[in-house]
């Protein structure tokens, strides 16, 4: 008798693959179900709810704080609105923590406490669009649904060499997913699928060699993987200029302020900055604290939907005066910390601009700061500015 491999067609063979190696090779995540475990739909909503907001890295602790104040999701429905939005503080996008309990309500009066299994009926929850009701759908119930994001984009472009630029691939995307989508064990190919993403099918240096796809994947094969997936050109916005400070104290904490809670980046944390406008003067800018402020070559730049970002960096090694504790807006950070702050990915490159040994390479700025001894002061001291 053939083997069962040998009936398989192209697309079955690759979600055994990569389902083999998920076996393997799967992070282990608090929301997680492993080994025997049954997801549980509450864990897997609040975790994909939060995961639309920032990285994996800084999700964890918040994920845990949620289970811990409110194990369930009627818990969470009976809390208090402000105790919810005081826990979420620091996530950034209010309105998200307030869809969040709204959620958790209807789950309750509408659903009797279980959360609905159907990706039609998820959507009809606040807050769960077309990406997190399919992932959930899946993760949480076995649906045959893709959940594609931009990790999964890229995968799909370069396994089958799509080289239509985005969005109009979307559509191909899209079905390539679905089709290898496995009728067993859906959720567990979402999230393999992410875990590729993420660990091995980097935006800019994909790690082929330990690929379980690296065999088929046409990316690969004709050398353009890096290149993918392609983008339409954007479209010409503004550029605004601002200076960022990062300073730290003598124990290594950097200070962070939150951001106002409307407007953008609304509520998260940030490297304090001035304001970004289109001019930046030359002058030493208006910093937060008084110290021995240098300028850092080089400037950090990021491109937001409606404007292009230029920050200058400063850099201070400790306060003169010690006066400024955590107060208010403002809050030292131990450096082995940041990974875990929720910061906009801007900040994650000021953090990537000033530490650049602390985050690896095969990871977008951010995610990947470690420890790192606190270094020696710089021999030569600056005027205070
Ligand atoms: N990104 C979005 N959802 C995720 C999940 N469930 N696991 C890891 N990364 C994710």
């Amino acid at each position: 008798m053939r083997s069962s491999m040998a009936r398989k067609g192209p697309e079955s063979t690759r979600s055994s693959q990569l389902l083999a190696w998920y076996d393997v090779n799967a992070r282990v995540l608090p929301w997680r179900a492993r080994g025997a475990e049954v997801a549980d739909p509450y864990r897997v909503w609040l975790s994909e709810i939060m995961l639309q907001q920032t990285t994996v890295q800084a999700v964890k602790a918040y994920f845990e704080k949620f289970v811990t104040l409110w194990p369930s999701v009627q818990a969470l429905a009976a809390a208090p609105l402000d105790d919810v939005l005081k826990a979420w503080a620091g996530l950034g996008y209010y309105a998200r923590a307030r869809n969040l309990h709204a959620c958790a309500k209807e789950v309750v009066s509408r659903f009797g406490g279980g959360f609905p299994e159907t990706e039609e009926e998820l959507r009809s929850l606040p807050g769960i669009g077309p990406y997190t009701a399919g992932a959930i759908a899946a993760i949480a119930f076995g649906g045959r649904h893709a959940a594609v994001d931009g990790n999964v984009e890229r995968v799909i472009s370069r396994i089958y060499a799509i080289e239509t630029p985005l969005p109009e691939s979307k559509p191909e995307i899209r079905a390539r997913a679905q089709a290898l989508v496995p009728a067993q064990r859906a959720g567990d190919f979402a999230q393999a699928m992410m875990d590729l993403g993420a660990t091995i099918c980097s935006p800019r240096d994909p790690n082929c060699l330990i690929c379980p796809w690296t065999e088929h994947c046409q990316g690969r094969i004709t050398g353009l993987a890096p290149t993918l997936p392609r983008k339409q050109p954007k479209k010409a916005v503004p550029t605004r200029r601002g200076v960022a400070f990062w300073i730290e104290r003598a124990d290594g904490a950097v200070l962070l302020r939150r951001r106002p809670e409307k407007g953008l980046l609304g509520g998260m944390m940030e490297v304090p900055s001035t304001e970004w406008g289109a001019q930046v003067s030359d002058a030493e800018p208006q910093a937060p604290v008084a110290a021995a402020w240098r300028k850092l070559p080089g400037l950090v730049e990021h491109t937001f939907t409606h404007f292009h970002l230029e920050l200058t960096v400063w850099r201070a090694e400790e306060v003169t005066d010690g006066a400024l504790r955590d107060d208010g807006d403002y809050r030292w950070t131990k450096r082995e910390d940041l990974a875990g702050e929720a910061l906009p990915t801007a900040m994650r490159k000021v953090v990537a601009h000033v530490l650049p040994d602390m985050s690896s390479p095969r990871q977008k700025p951010g995610p990947g700061f470690g420890r790192k001894p606190r270094r020696k002061k710089a021999g030569s001291r600056l005027s205070p500015g």
